[in-house]
Order: C-alpha cells, then structure tokens, then sequence
C-alpha cells in the first residue's frame, strides 16, 4: 500500500526520541535516553531508546521496536494509521486518492456533524453568558469565568425550540439536529429541544472535538442529568468526559477517576488536572482500552454512596483486566471530590491522592468494617472474608498481609495459613514469573532460551560467508516463533544477496506487524561471538533448543489430556496418551 522510499522517509523524519518523549518522560544517558517503560508497570526506568538506532527496547520485559510500532502499539493503531499518523506529523499527506474520493461524502457528513455541535456549543455559552440564572448558580457552586470558558459551559434555554430555531436559521436541517441528539420526536411526530433550562457541559473526545453534551438542571428537580444520546460521533462507552485535558503533560501516567462533570471540573480549577469522568454510565472495556494508551495508573475516586461502592467494586474489575495499576481514593464523610476539594482545599485534596489504598489494602480495610476486633465471633467473621482474599495474592504478598491480618486480628499467622488452606494452583502462577530476576534492585526480563536460539540462527544467516552452510542444515519447521520463521523464509527466497540489501528486505517484511518488528530489532541487537569454527556447533545447538522446548511443550500438553481422561475415567484414551508421553520423553532424553 505505501511504498518503500515513503516509508523511509518517514522513518527518517519522525525521530522516534521525539515521538516516545511526547507520551514518556525520557532522560538521556550517555548515548541512549531511557524511562519508565510504557509497556509495562515499573518503578525504575528500564526503557531505552537509542536515537541513533532509532530503536526502542525495554530490559525490563522485553519490548523492544522501531517509531512505527512505538506509534501501533501505544496507540492502538493499525499500520497503514500509524504510517498515516507519522506522515502527517512531518507534513506527508498520505490518504490515497480512490480511498478519499469514495468517502468524501460520508467525510463531508462528519464533518458537518461536529461543525453543527461547535455551533450549538457556542450558542449555549453565549446563553450563559447573557443570563444571571444559570450564571449564579455556576457562581455559586464556586465556578470562576476561566473555568466556564476552559470547559466551553453553557445554558439552554427556557424554551421549546429555541436551540432548533438557532441551528436552523444558521443552515442546519432539521435531521441533522435529531441525528445528534440536540432535538427530540415524540410520540405524535413533535420536533422540540432537548435540553431546556439546563447548564450544559459540552462532552470532547480525546482530540479535543464536541461529540455531545451533558445538561443539569438548576435545582433539585429529575432528572438531574440530561445527556445526548448515542449519535453517530458520541458514542459514551469508548470516550470519558475530561480526557482530551487530563493527559496534557500527563508524564506520571496516573489519572484520577471520578463520577460526576462537576468533579472533573471544580478539581481541574483547582490545578488538579489529571482528572477524567465516566459518561453517566458504568465503566466499560472500551473506555480502558482508549485510557491505556495515556496511563498506567488508574486512582479511582467514586462517591462513597451505595451506588459509587458498586461502581467502584465493578469498575476495579474491568480496569484489572485491562493491566492497570489501581489504587483507591476515599473522600470522608461522604462527600464527592467537588465538595471535597471546595470546603478543604487542593493541599487537603492531593493528601488523600498521596493515601489512596492499593487494591490489597483496600480491600482488607473494607472487610474491616462493622469488626469489633474485642469480640470473637466477629474475628472469625472478619477472617472468613480476609482469607479468600489472601489466597488470590503472590507468595511475597501473602507474606506481608498475612502478618498484617495476624497483627490486625491477634490471631497467629500460622492459623491463618491453615484456614486458607493449600492453595497449589496461585504458588504454581507464581513459580511462572521466574525469568523475572531481581538485580540491583532492578528487575530485568530474561529472555526464553529457545527465543534466543532462534534469533541467534537468524543472526547468523544474514553473514554472507555462513549463509550458504546455516541453510543447508536449518529447516523453517525448525523454529517456533511465526515472525522467526517469515524472517527465515525471506532469508532463503533471497539467499544470494548481500547482507545489506537483505536487511532491506527483512525491514520492509517485518514493518506491517508489531511483533515481527519486536524479533527483528532484537535479532538485529542479538550479541554472539561469531567463531567460525564453531559455526556448526552453534547452530545446532541452538536448533537443539528449540526442539527441545517444542517437546517440553507438547509434553505439558498431553499430560493435561491425561488429566482429563482419567477424571472421566477414559481409559483407553489415557493408556493411549501415556505412550505418546513415552515417545516424547525418549525424544527429549536423546537430545
Ligand atoms: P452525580 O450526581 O455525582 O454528578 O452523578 P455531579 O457531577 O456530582 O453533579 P452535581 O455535583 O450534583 O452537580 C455523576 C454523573 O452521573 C451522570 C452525570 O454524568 C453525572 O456527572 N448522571 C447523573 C446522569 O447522567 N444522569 C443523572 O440523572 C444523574
Ligand atoms: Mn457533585
């Protein structure tokens, strides 16, 4: 789709430094600048972009790519996006002509959608501006004019039709107003405003766009909120109302969530601009993903009522799965951050920031309460909730809390391990992270051996001189990895060219998918000791490896279906799967 020279030269045009320094905070050291990585949660920097490689790689878990992937990955993007994204950033306008043609009318369309919410934006805020009603209220819920401007607040007024009779004397038809929600049909096939009498908070997608709005009466009538309903730009499960501002200079990748408009915006004219909201629905999958390419740490802050309790126990889920780091903020007394930051102040405010629990600790301190520690039945009760907790925790973590609960509770640590029972299977999940070493206080990655081996091959056979011999003995069935074996195959189909030139080649292969990048740029990096000598040993060795592996692989395999038909007492099937268990382990004594 994009030829070879675009691409180069937009390689060579977006310095990746630049690129990765506008979503993580890089500092140089020595020739290479390093951070903490975006890819994974980690304290320590071990994130390392070389700006004369133009490569990223992490230590940390190995991560390692070019500016094009940096862009897919962290963004989410497709290939032909992030090509699309970096050429625009350099001034290369890369939309082909068919593509642009075909969709100028449904561009057209979009583009006439947002125009027509910037417009019903404006005339909302200058209502606001021309009435003392609404414009008290937001006075008297501390609102200053810098305020109301940043976040473009408005009023709709009074009336029946007064939005449609503006938007449709400024050219608007009266479709397009219902499309985006800005008018309501009701039963008898009236057309009339839906937002009447209400401040209204213009909703931006993370771009900065107006994709809908948000309308609150002005006094304690229902409902409270109004907003736009789905349209075709507003859609509330993939966007979060304060996004676009929060990840500004958001270099700590923490964001503050919370329930309402008005939080976002009373902690925001406070200085506490981290902040996003949920769309007056419950947090969802897609929301996550949007807020994963901008942070790492979600500080979640909803209202201590029932309700925000719930949102939050649910929320916590989704955000877990989608790898965030979570911690909880809890506002006394009941009230929302609004209030909260208002009566107490930003210092008091960014305090209950700096105590926000961590999920463990959050959620031993709420089985804590209705607990009077003094009596027994109470004890057993508390521990009765404690201990599932416990049994979902690492083993270093049950180390830690388990001792917390035996302080807490005056029961000793080794009753509590008996009432947690054995619990294998979470010391087994454990045993996996193994290649995870801890030295100077640093963790690094340590890569597979098979993975290595393969790359090593590969290395190898782009020499011009061992080429010929490493092909004779290497099979593409060999190695384990897909990018490892495209990269081989690629190696064969251009077995006489020179190293240079098929490095070319593997490049412009490997560019469309992020993984395949990832192996190459490790493979490229790969350090061996070419002894020629030795060449065959080398090679073998490796290709030993990975069999190895392969073996190991299907050995853990069939031992889980012998597992299986033994519970289901199968037992011919099991006694044919322990001879397949046999040959396989004679496969793996030979090597
Ligand atoms: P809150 O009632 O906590 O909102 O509802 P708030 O922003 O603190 O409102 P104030 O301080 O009373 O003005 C949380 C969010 O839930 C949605 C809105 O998005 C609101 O910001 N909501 C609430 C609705 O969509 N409809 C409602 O009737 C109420
Ligand atoms: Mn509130």
């Amino acid at each position: 789709m994009f030829s070879e020279e675009i691409i180069q030269r937009i390689k060579e045009e977006n310095n990746i430094v630049d690129i990765v320094s506008e979503t993580v905070s890089l500092k140089k050291t020595g020739k290479n600048y390093s951070g903490r990585c975006p890819f994974h949660n980690e304290k320590t920097p071990s994130f390392t972009v070389s700006s004369e490689k133009q490569i990223y790689k992490c230590f940390g878990c190995g991560e390692a790519g070019n500016v094009i992937s940096f862009v897919m990955k962290t963004k989410n993007f497709s290939f032909p996006e992030a090509v699309k994204f970096l050429g625009r950033r350099v001034g290369i306008e890369l939309e082909d002509e068919e593509y642009s043609k075909k969709n100028s009318q449904t561009q057209e369309k979009y583009k006439r959608m947002y125009d027509l919410n910037i417009q019903a934006g404006r005339f909302f805020y200058t209502n606001l501006k021309k009435n003392k009603e609404p414009y008290d209220y937001l006075k008297r819920r501390g609102i200053s004019d810098e305020t109301i401007k940043k976040f473009g607040l408005g009023f709709a007024l009074n009336d029946w039709h007064g939005t449609r009779n503006y938007l449709k004397k400024i050219g608007f038809k009266e479709d397009e107003i219902l499309e985006l929600g800005l008018t309501t049909k009701n039963d008898k096939g009236n057309i009339y405003d839906r937002f009447r009498n209400r401040v209204i908070f213009p909703v931006f997608d993370v771009t900065g766009r107006v994709i809908g709005f948000g309308g609150r009466v002005l006094d304690d009538s229902k409902p409270k909120y109004l907003n736009s309903p789905e349209t075709p730009i507003f859609h509330k499960g993939t966007n979060l109302y304060g996004l676009n501002l929060a990840i500004k200079n958001n270099f700590s990748r923490t964001i503050i969530m919370v329930e309402g408009y008005m939080d976002v915006i009373s902690l925001a004219q406070q200085g506490v601009t981290n902040v996003v909201a949920t769309l007056g629905t419950a947090l969802t999958e897609g929301q996550c993903k949007l807020l994963r390419r901008y942070v790492d740490t979600v500080i979640v802050s909803f209202d201590s009522d029932a309700a925000g309790q719930k949102a939050t126990a649910r929320g916590m889920d989704i955000l877990l799965k989608a790898g965030f780091e979570i911690k909880i903020l809890q506002i006394p007394k009941g009230k929302d951050p609004d209030e909260y930051i208002r009566v107490n102040g930003r210092e008091a405010f960014l305090r209950l920031v700096d105590d926000a629990l961590g999920l463990i600790d959050f959620r031993l301190k709420a089985a804590e309460i209705g607990i009077d520690f003094r009596r027994k039945e109470m004890i057993v009760k508390y521990l009765k909730i404690v201990c599932p907790i416990l049994k979902e925790l690492d083993s270093l973590e049950r180390a830690v809390y388990i001792k917390q609960v035996s302080e807490r509770s005056g029961v000793n640590e080794e009753a509590i391990l008996r009432t947690m029972g054995e619990n294998r299977s979470n010391s087994l999940k454990n045993s996996e992270n193994h290649n995870i070493n801890e030295k100077f206080g640093q963790k690094l990655y340590l890569e597979p051996g098979y993975i290595k081996a393969g790359r090593t091959i590969l290395k190898l056979s782009l020499n011009k001189e061992l080429r010929d011999k490493i092909l004779n003995s290497v099979n593409s069935k060999d190695f384990s990895l897909s990018s490892h074996v495209m990269i081989f195959d690629t190696i064969v189909e251009n077995q006489g060219i020179a190293e240079e030139e098929l490095m070319k080649i593997i490049e412009m292969k490997t560019i469309q998918d992020s993984d395949f990048t990832k192996e190459w740029v490790n493979i490229q990096g790969s350090k061996i000791n070419i002894d020629k000598s030795s060449v065959d040993k080398m090679v073998s060795d490796c290709i030993g490896k990975i069999k190895k592996y392969k073996l190991e692989e299907s050995k853990r395999k069939v031992m889980n279906e012998i597992k299986m038909c033994e519970s289901k007492g199968l037992v011919e099937e099991t006694l044919a799967l322990a001879k397949e268990l046999m040959d396989i382990q004679k496969e793996i004594a030979k090597l």
